[in-house]
């Protein structure tokens, strides 16, 4: 089966209404103006869908930050951007980001739910989908409003839950696909930013470790990576970079990942648009992965881009 595999769109809409800049949206708003508008560029959504429709895979898989500040705009316009993208709720996933529960009205008013909850399975996380045969995704949400931070939080009772999911599935899931807007390791050499990360990523080391072989699927910190943390060689952290994001050095305008499962394998290949040409690279292949994990080729290794 062939998944999508698309992070941090950040669709953004600008707002001068003064009821709705109470709070962290004010931030949020300056720094959209002073910086995040020229470097998410929603005009190039359209290649970025066609190019997913292109692959035709048989599942999308959205991890997260579809928002900027989490206005009700923002919300309606990439939900309609991914209308081509959903023939059936069941053929795309969407977790929130960070960004998603932006104010604590947005929190409050399920705003991201209003727009989403027909793609999760039940309401409420964490959840367990089946997207074929012995093959599922876990949903996971940390996410929270924050007065200034982008700080998450996994509870023990969270990872419970889950764990009762996985353990009461039937058929059993035999290849797992974790989805959770937060990073649970980095890569040597990337660093997290002060009040970016994730509150109990121990207790998440430890819930992916038990329950390895697994694909770690994330976005947050808009860079590319494929790789399996020291600590977690039978984890597989996927990142497939912040999909609608200019980078000016690399000259890369769109990123997406394509993860195809056949029988025991994975393999990842990332598509990358340069100004108007689509280039794809492999990022990661382990031919029994559902076996015993990918240590063999990709432990502790990095290939990616920031
Ligand atoms: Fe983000
Ligand atoms: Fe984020």
């Amino acid at each position: 089966m062939r998944i999508a595999h698309i992070s941090d769109l950040h669709f953004w809409h600008v707002t001068l209404d003064i009821r709705r800049l109470a709070g962290k949206r004010l931030l949020g708003m300056g720094n959209l103006l002073l910086n995040r508008v020229w470097k998410y560029r929603m005009e190039t959504m359209p290649a970025l869908v066609e190019r997913i429709l292109e692959i035709k895979p048989d599942h999308v898989l959205v991890t997260g930050d579809l928002t900027t500040t989490a206005l009700e705009e923002e919300f309606s316009a990439v939900r309609e951007a991914l209308e081509p993208l959903a023939p059936t709720p069941s053929s795309l996933t969407v977790i929130p980001g960070n960004h998603d529960r932006y104010t604590r009205e947005s929190a409050r008013s399920r705003a991201f739910e209003r727009h989403f909850a027909e793609f999760a399975p039940s309401v409420g996380f964490p959840w367990l989908k089946r997207i074929d045969g012995n093959a599922g995704i876990l949903g996971l949400d940390p996410t929270h409003p924050n007065p200034i931070s982008a700080l998450g939080t996994i509870t023990r009772e969270h990872l419970m839950r889950a764990a009762k999911l996985l353990d009461e599935a039937e058929p059993g899931i035999e290849r797992l696909l974790v989805a959770c807007h937060y990073p649970v390791a980095l890569p040597a050499g990337i660093v997290e930013g002060h009040g970016h990360g994730l509150r109990g990523c121990k207790e998440l080391q430890a819930f992916l470790a038990h329950w390895g072989p697994n694909l770690y699927c994330h976005g947050h910190v808009h860079a590319s990576w494929a790789f399996c943390p020291s600590g977690l060689p039978r984890t597989l952290c996927l990142d497939p970079g912040a999909a609608l994001k200019v980078r000016k050095r690399s000259g890369v305008r769109a990123s997406m990942f394509e993860i195809i499962l056949a029988g025991k394998s994975v393999e990842v290949i990332r598509h990358v648009m340069r100004e108007e040409v689509w280039s794809v690279e492999s990022v990661a292949s382990a031919p029994d992965f559902f076996n015993g994990g990918a240590k063999a080729r990709d432990g502790g290794e990095r290939k990616g881009f920031q």
